[in-house]
């Protein structure tokens, strides 16, 4: 994929299933900072930048991929998502990001490369503007950086 120059204004963030438990679930791997302090975060960023930052977490493939969906109408023009789980199973949620056309930076708090074998496949990578994992929280901030230019 040729590399772009992203400047986006409307986008949309995806948390996959269980991040609803940050900062509870496995500190060790994802690490304290909970959804609320990574939506915040990315919330004040967007204010500071003067874009429209949408944020969604659902426990469900089926609304996630409602949610892509609607991305379609909604103006959307940038999304990252932590598909979590579905990473290494969900044909359906990665269907739906490439229907959309959207660009999207994949997302993942922990190095997936650096865990079990089955966290090793991605169905979203070979799809994704660029992968970001490993770096924990800051991984989302350093994606919407990237999605406003900010380079
Ligand atoms: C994760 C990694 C996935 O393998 C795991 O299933 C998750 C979180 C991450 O952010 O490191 O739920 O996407």
């Amino acid at each position: 994929m040729t590399f772009r120059n992203i400047s986006a204004k409307n986008i949309l963030v995806i948390h996959g299933p269980n991040l609803n438990l940050l900062g509870k679930r496995e500190p060790e791997i994802y690490g304290k900072t909970t959804l609320d302090d990574i939506n915040r975060k990315l919330s004040a960023i967007s204010r500071a930048a003067e874009v429209k930052l949408d944020t969604f977490q659902s426990n469900n493939e089926g609304e996630l991929i409602n949610r892509v969906q609607q991305a379609m109408d909604d103006e959307t023009d940038f999304i990252i998502i932590n598909p979590a789980g579905l990473t290494h199973t969900s044909i359906a949620l990665r269907d739906a990001l490439a229907a959309t056309g959207v660009p999207f930076i994949e997302i993942h708090l922990s190095n997936i490369y650096a865990r079990e074998v089955f966290r090793h496949k991605s169905y979203f990578s070979d799809l994704a503007i660029g992968v970001i994992s490993g770096l924990g929280a800051k991984g989302y901030e350093l994606a919407l950086l990237f999605a406003l230019n900010d380079r």
